[in-house]
């Protein structure tokens, strides 16, 4: 499989899991944050009203299972006038013309921010990490400790903690989560689209790291996309730099994921 093949099969899947989050949202934060979700040219557009963050007021996908134009991307300026973003980020997925994507964002006053960096497996073989503490696939009752380990250990709002519990038993998330005895102290997310499973949500209260909290939810997340039949799995994470803990980037090397390809992701700002 070459990188363009890999992105054709995970790319949607982050831009799927993010519009089907994103439709969860609980009314009190929709009504304090507006939230605005749109498809263009097969790419997704997520803006909160109103706030800065990279990671919610963000662009994916554009160009890789459509053609994009060039007129999308002022699409994508009026959107985020409409939703009053002073910041937003744009990750450009490997297809036949993301260099030219790269091109038109460059002339748009956007700079290159940093790179993510793709991970991807097939699901045969059983991965072995060893920990001590417990890992267990959880249903609603553990939905709002999931939250908040997340929001925790991502440095998110606390009101985004029910947002997050909101996934828990839906269609096509199986969520995990590691115990120290009967503490919950590390999540990790399954997200299952056709036949690859897009690993998300992973965090460790940090009184609990190094135990192979996240190694041990990784395997176990691997594990049931092999059970449920999915052939392939996914995850992001930072690109490996200077000065940035590099915990997932290695993990996912040492639980068998290839690092496919990288995303480079540019920011505009007001
Ligand atoms: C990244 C993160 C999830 C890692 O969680 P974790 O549970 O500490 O991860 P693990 O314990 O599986 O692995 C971490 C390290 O401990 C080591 N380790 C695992 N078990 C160990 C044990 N019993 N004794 C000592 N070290 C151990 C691992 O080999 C790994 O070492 P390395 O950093 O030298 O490669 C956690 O640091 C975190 O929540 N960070 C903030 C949120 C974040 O960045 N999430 C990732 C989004 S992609």
């Amino acid at each position: 499989m070459n990188t363009y093949d890999i992105a054709r099969i995970a790319s949607p899947i982050g831009a799927e899991l993010r519009e089907r989050w994103w439709d969860l949202m609980p009314e009190d934060l929709a009504r304090k944050h507006r939230p605005w979700v749109k498809r263009i040219g097969g790419g997704l557009i997520t803006f909160l009203s109103g706030t800065t963050s990279k990671s919610m007021n963000v662009v994916l996908n554009l160009g890789v299972s459509e053609t994009a134009k060039k007129s999308m991307i002022d699409e994508v300026f009026e959107l985020a006038a409409t939703a009053r973003a002073q910041r937003f980020s744009f990750h450009v997925s490997p297809s036949a013309q993301s260099s030219r994507i790269e091109k038109w964002l460059i002339e748009k006053n956007f700079r290159l921010h940093n790179y993510y960096r793709i991970h991807f497996r097939d699901t045969t073989g059983s991965v072995k990490i060893e920990t001590d503490l417990t890992v267990k696939k959880i249903n609603k009752e553990h939905a709002i400790a999931f939250g908040r380990i997340v929001c925790e250990n991502f440095g998110w709002p606390a009101g985004r903690v029910p947002w997050i519990a909101a996934t828990v038993g839906q269609r096509g998330f199986h969520h995990y989560m590691a115990f120290a005895e009967e503490v919950p102290v590390a999540t990790g997310l399954l997200y299952v689209k056709d036949d690859c499973g897009y690993l998300a949500f992973g965090a460790t209260m940090s009184r609990y790291r190094r135990r192979g909290g996240q190694g041990a939810l990784i395997a176990a997340r691997i594990k049931k996309a092999r059970q449920l039949g999915l052939r392939f799995v996914t995850a992001d994470t930072f690109a490996p730099m200077p000065g940035r803990p590099a915990v997932s980037y290695r993990n996912f090397s040492r639980t068998g994921f290839e690092d496919a390809y990288q995303q480079p992701v540019f920011v505009w700002e007001k």
